[in-house]
């Protein structure tokens, strides 16, 4: 059988809806939220009046995150990423069709019995009437009045918290049990399983929350593709489809442990929501990388999560079982992200950094935790508090969250608030540290510039090997924020080129390079191949900076102790400053 998305667009393709490519999962121009939620908020200005290009009507399916579920994810239905399937009516067809359209689809194309399904509709409220037409469109369909419920704005009412297009729904509920469905559809029993949801939007919820009436009648609906393949394929656990099968298989193969056995089980949902989630997320185009804020956060819990979990299963972190993971996604989902080819080197970049970053510090993280959680419980405290719970983000990288599960896996709780209080105190310390160097003009030795000079080093010695030898140092200025090195260099580098020199910088960052440092004379430097102006008299006693075996240059320094503090490198511009001098800006996310 055609998978459910094929299936899905295909039908709406034949009912004159054209195709659109999934949205990037980052919402654009709405910073109050990190990541789509639903397959319409990429649709929101056209739900408003304006034209989309491709018509009045569409179809596709959008990636899409739900976070507040992040620690949720581990059973049987949770997911963070889950893709939505949608169609939309721009102002063109409204109930009737929506609803005839949704009762084929189900029974003609996925073949569920009629007998298997109902239905929710709106029962009105000071705004709109109760939905009797779209119990009467149900009924024609031969949906038995049985089982149509009317229910309140709780159920039958959908919008983003937000604010924007909104309006009354209707819902269709799938039986799953062995037991036959009963006549009277009660929306209470847990064997009713919401399939899809169709929304008519006849209303714009402005800023003041008032409800102003939409020129055009639109209709959105969605349909979690993750649930609706388990219902299709009659299983009650998502991981048991086709979507999760074999992820699941390798993950059982790599650990040489059973699906199962529900402990494990567990450990292997997250490890196979999360890598699937960190692929799509790096994936997108919107260039996210792991970070302390927003989105990379996220994204960082996440491979922080996963790598937590494999631990558990005893793989061995250090293996390539998450790049093999990383793979199988490809392979499974570039046909409808093609920007999962585009960018899959990049993944891979972005998943070694960051568990080499972590791995590092996970096994004395935990052995940190149970020195202090076992004080603590001799103490009889069950709570570990802010300051500690700071300690192991700052020190050991251990998102709070993740304190908080290990907390909860033997009986103990966090003090999130005194985390953040901590939190806060520390980046108005560095804050203010900041300001203080800046007035003060003095050379900002701060961590952050430590790190963009050796990061300079890397990216000198990666020009050279890009664009000759003959490249050498123009000029550097290094604040905490980026830095910007000037070199001798006759043309416009071009995108490959940038690339190369990216991705060497963060190869060797991924090495996880001892930098070192020796004192010689110039003449003994220059014998060593150290790159540097060689201005000094002869005799002078210079200082010398080795990155492992990669480069070497004469510098006062200071320098980080191993590359593997530096975080993924990015170049930002490269443009002329003179003639055959360029100049790079670049960053350092962390
Ligand atoms: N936007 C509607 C939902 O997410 C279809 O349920």
């Amino acid at each position: 059988m055609k998978n459910l998305k094929d299936l899905y667009l295909n039908f709406f393709e034949s009912k004159g809806h054209k195709i659109i490519p999934s949205a990037s999962v980052i919402p654009e121009n709405d910073p109050t939220c990190l990541f789509n939620t639903a397959g319409m908020q990429p649709l929101i200005p056209y739900l408003l009046g304006e034209k989309h290009p491709l018509g009045t009507r569409l179809t596709d399916v959008q990636k899409c995150f739900r976070l507040t579920d992040l620690d949720e994810v581990g059973d049987k239905t949770h997911h963070t990423f889950f893709e939505m399937l949608g169609n939309w009516s721009l102002g063109d067809y409204f109930k009737k069709e929506s609803i005839a359209w949704s009762f084929e689809f189900l029974t003609k194309e996925l073949n569920i019995p009629i007998e298997k399904l109902a239905v929710t509709v709106f029962r009105g409220n000071d705004l709109v009437d109760a939905d009797n037409e779209s119990a009467e469109y149900w009924m024609e369909q031969g949906i038995p009045k049985e089982r149509i419920a009317f229910l309140g704005e709780e159920d039958n009412w959908w919008g983003v918290a937000t604010g924007g297009p909104c309006g009354s729904d209707t819902e269709i509920f799938y039986w799953r049990s062995e037991e036959e469905a009963p006549i009277v559809f009660d929306p209470e029993d847990k064997r009713w399983v919401e399939i899809w949801n169709n929304v008519f939007m006849q209303y714009n919820k402005t800023a003041e929350d008032k409800y102003e009436s939409l020129e055009q009648k639109n209709v959105d609906t969605g349909m979690g593709v993750e649930r609706t393949t388990a219902i299709l394929e009659n299983v009650d656990d998502n991981y048991k489809t086709s979507i999760w099968k074999d992820i699941i298989g390798k993950i059982e193969d790599i650990s040489n442990k059973s699906y199962e056995n529900e402990n494990d089980a567990r450990c292997m949902r997250i490890i196979a929501d999360h890598i699937r989630a960190v692929v799509i997320i790096t994936a997108d185009d919107a260039n996210i990388v792991p970070s302390n804020t927003d989105q990379g956060y996220i994204l960082r819990r996440l491979i922080r999560r996963m790598i937590r979990y494999a631990k558990k299963l005893e793989i061995d972190i250090n293996s390539d079982f998450d790049i093999e993971l990383a793979k199988m996604i490809f392979k499974k989902y570039s046909k409808y992200y093609p920007e999962i080819d585009r960018n899959k080197d990049r993944i891979i970049e972005v998943l070694t950094l960051e568990k080499n970053k972590f791995s590092r510090t996970l096994e004395k993280g935990i052995k940190e935790f149970q020195k202090i959680t076992e004080i603590l419980k001799k103490q009889n405290i069950n709570t570990i508090n802010g300051k500690t719970v700071f300690r192991l983000y700052d020190t050991f990288g251990f998102p709070p969250e993740m304190t908080g599960e290990f907390a909860g896996e033997i009986g103990m709780d966090i003090d999130m608030e005194g985390f953040k209080k901590h939190f806060n105190e520390h980046q108005e310390k560095s804050r203010a540290g900041a300001t203080e160097k800046f007035k003060g003009g003095l050379s900002d030795h701060s961590e952050s510039n430590i790190k963009y000079h050796t990061a300079t080093h890397l990216l000198h010695q990666a020009l050279k090997d890009v664009l000759g030898n003959d490249v050498n140092q123009k000029g550097s200025n290094i604040n905490s924020e980026r830095l910007r090195f000037d070199f001798s260099y006759p043309s416009k580098l071009t995108d490959e080129q940038k690339q190369k020199v990216e991705s060497i910088v963060n190869q060797k960052i991924s090495e996880a390079l001892d930098v070192t440092v020796e004192e010689m004379t110039v003449e003994e430097a220059k014998q060593k191949g150290a790159v540097g102006l060689f201005t000094n008299k002869y005799g002078d006693i210079v200082k010398v900076y080795s990155i492992g075996d990669y480069s070497k240059e004469i510098c006062g320094g200071p320098h980080v102790k191993n590359t593997s503090e530096l975080g993924i490198f990015k170049i930002k511009k490269e443009e002329a400053v003179g003639a055959g001098v360029r100049r790079i800006k670049a960053v350092l996310e962390i």
